[in-house]
C-alpha cells in the first residue's frame, strides 16, 4: 500500500467537522476535515511521550497516583504515562470523538501498545473541560494534547482550556505540586505569560519529533506552588 486510504471517518460532537482515520502501509493518520496537516501521525510520537515524562517522571513512587490525559489520539501519550506511574495509579483519558476510542480498541491500538486495555485506564467519552468543570477530585498531574498548541483546532470549546479561566479551574483540580503540562507545535510567550498569571511555575521545554530530530515541539510544563 503506498498510498492513503480512508478507513473511517466521524464528526466531532457538537461541530459539522469531520474527523479521519487514514492508513498507507503500517502508518496511521488522524486528520480533521479542511485543515491540512495531521492531527496525529503514528511515524511521529516522541514529543507526545515526552509530554508524559515532563508531567509523571515524579509520580513513579507515588501511591494512588492520578492523572488526566486529555486526547486519546492514538494512544501514546496514554501508554508513556502507564509506563511511568506505579501499579496503583489511576489514569483518566477524555477523549471527544467516540469514535477514536473504537479506533483504539481495533486496528490503530497497535501503535502503542493498547494502552485503553491496561486496568489502570479509565476512559471518559467526552470533552476533557467536563472533568475540569464539574466532577469532584483532585490530580497530580493533568496533560493535554487536544489540538496543536494552545489555541483551539479540533473544536471551538477548547479556547476555554487556555483561558485564564480553564487553567485557573486546572490550577484547583491538581493537588500542591500537581503539573499541568501541555503539547504545543510551538512557543507561545503570551500563553507562557497566562499560565504564570494563574499561579504556576512555569518551563518551556523544547523537543523534536522524533528522537534528536524532526520539527521542534514545546511542551510547558507548569507546576502548582506547594501550599503552605
Ligand atoms: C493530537 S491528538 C492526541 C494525540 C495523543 N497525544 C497521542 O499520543 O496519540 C488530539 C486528540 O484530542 C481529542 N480531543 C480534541 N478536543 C478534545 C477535548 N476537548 N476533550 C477530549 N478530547 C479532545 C481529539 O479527538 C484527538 O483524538
Amino acid at each position: 500500500m503506498d498510498h492513503w486510504i480512508t478507513i473511517d471517518s466521524s464528526s466531532i460532537p457538537g461541530s459539522d467537522i469531520e474527523l479521519t482515520l487514514s492508513q498507507r502501509a503500517d502508518d496511521f493518520a488522524i486528520r480533521i476535515s479542511g485543515v491540512p496537516g495531521d492531527l496525529m501521525n503514528s511515524r511521529m510520537h516522541h514529543s507526545e511521550e515526552e509530554l508524559a515524562k515532563f508531567a509523571c517522571s515524579r509520580l513513579s513512587i507515588v501511591e494512588n497516583a492520578q492523572v488526566l490525559v486529555g486526547g486519546l489520539g492514538m494512544g501514546f501519550t496514554l501508554a508513556a504515562v502507564l509506563k511511568t506511574v506505579g501499579v496503583s495509579a489511576r489514569v483518566v483519558v477524555a477523549e471527544l470523538v467516540p469514535a477514536v476510542v473504537e479506533w483504539n480498541h481495533g486496528l490503530l491500538g497497535q501503535c502503542a501498545g493498547r494502552p485503553v486495555e491496561d486496568k489502570r485506564t479509565r476512559v471518559h467519552l467526552g470533552d476533557v473541560a467536563d472533568l475540569l468543570k464539574q466532577q469532584p477530585g483532585k490530580f497530580d498531574a493533568i496533560l493535554l494534547d487536544v489540538d496543536n498548541g494552545p489555541e483551539a483546532m479540533t473544536h471551538s470549546d477548547n479556547e476555554w482550556l487556555y483561558s485564564l479561566a480553564g487553567l485557573k479551574s486546572m490550577y484547583k483540580k491538581l493537588r500542591p505540586e500537581g503539573i499541568v503540562a501541555i503539547w504545543s507545535a510551538r512557543a507561545n510567550p503570551i500563553f507562557t505569560s497566562r499560565l504564570k498569571k494563574t499561579g504556576f511555575n512555569v518551563q518551556e521545554r523544547t523537543v523534536r519529533a522524533r528522537p534528536g530530530k524532526g520539527s521542534r515541539h514545546t511542551i510547558f510544563v507548569a507546576q502548582k506552588k506547594l501550599s503552605i
